[in-house]
């Protein structure tokens, strides 16, 4: 089985990023979720396009591995970040595409996400009225609202969406993350393209802010300057949400923990997708 770029594929095993964040001001480090993978190279990988995105705006990445123990995840968690504002902590996450959905299924504990063709093209986001005022859009230089708002500089890749209409009648949904984008699909489905949380730093974006700059495939992503630098500012927002967090890793915890650790592997053309593998069995002997 040759290794999917498609979100829907691992949708129901595991996310397709969620970036959970924390860390004290001066070294913050962001904890990467893996994929499940059934490839020989091993049961779990992560795009280094990941890695590389949230290092671009000043962090540092750990990667937090499938399948583990409660205990495994808890100890990260916590010098990682706490979970909410509700209990006076602050723990920034991004969902990116199946991050997104998974989002949506955390919080309805139901499969809402409804088929649709967002298959590999760049479109303009269709801003709500809230976006210019949002915390993840009020950032935004006017040039580069611009830019969002006609050009196709926000890459899609995915074969659910959440419908606007059943976002709008789902009170899990709706009463918790507003609503900054609305997109059409290719089959003329309208989804929810963008939200963050009203009271958490949850951010979601169906899109791939990562891809402007590290995807190298066939696909249409925009690579054009003003696309690189609507992917930067994600970063950045995201680093910047993270450096607010008070939680923070010991030295040589974080330098055991780190994903420098790893080696990502290239694949090669034509796809140019540089991967960790991790739990690699037939390297075990
Ligand atoms: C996994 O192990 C096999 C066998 O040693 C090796 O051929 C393969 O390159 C390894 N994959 C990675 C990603 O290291
Ligand atoms: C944006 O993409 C659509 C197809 O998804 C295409 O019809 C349109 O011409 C593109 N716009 C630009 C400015 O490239
Ligand atoms: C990429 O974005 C630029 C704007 O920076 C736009 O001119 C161009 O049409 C877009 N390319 C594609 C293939 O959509
Ligand atoms: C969903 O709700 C928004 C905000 O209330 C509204 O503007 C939009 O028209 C609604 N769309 C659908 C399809 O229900």
């Amino acid at each position: 089985m040759y290794l999917s770029t498609f979100c829907w594929f691992f949708l129901l095993v595991s996310f397709h990023l969620i970036a959970c964040t924390n860390s004290a001001e001066r070294r913050p480090v962001i904890g990467i979720l893996a994929q499940a993978a059934s490839l020989q190279d091993g049961d779990s990988y992560i795009f280094s396009a990941y890695v590389k995105f949230i290092e671009q705006a000043g962090a540092l990445v750990v990667p937090l591995r499938i399948k583990e123990s409660k205990g495994y995840y808890k100890t990260l968690f916590e010098k990682l970040n706490g979970f909410a504002y509700g209990k006076g902590d602050f723990f920034p996450i991004l969902g990116i595409c199946q991050g997104f959905e998974e989002f949506t299924i955390q919080r309805t504990k139901t499969f809402q996400l409804g088929r649709c063709d967002g298959l590999d093209y760049s479109s303009p986001l269709v801003f709500t009225n809230d976006a210019r005022r949002s915390r993840m859009f009020r950032g935004l230089s006017d040039d580069l609202f611009e830019a969002m708002k006609n050009w196709n500089v926000t890459y899609n890749n995915h074969q659910y969406c959440m419908r606007t209409e059943v976002f709008n009648k789902t009170k899990q949904l709706s009463d918790f993350y507003r609503v900054l984008s609305r997109n059409v699909a290719k089959d003329g489905v309208e989804f929810i393209s963008t939200i963050e949380a009203y009271d958490y730093p949850f951010y979601g974006t169906q899109w791939h802010p990562e891809k402007n700059i590290y995807l190298w495939s066939d696909a249409h992503v925009n690579h054009s300057a003003i696309a690189v630098k609507v992917s930067q500012y994600i970063a950045n927002f995201f680093v910047n949400e993270a450096r607010k967090s008070k939680h923070s890793f010991e030295v040589n915890d974080l330098a055991n923990s780190v994903i420098f650790n790893y080696q990502p592997k290239f694949m090669g053309a034509p796809s140019f997708h540089d991967v960790y593998f991790f739990n690699n069995d037939s390297m075990v002997t």
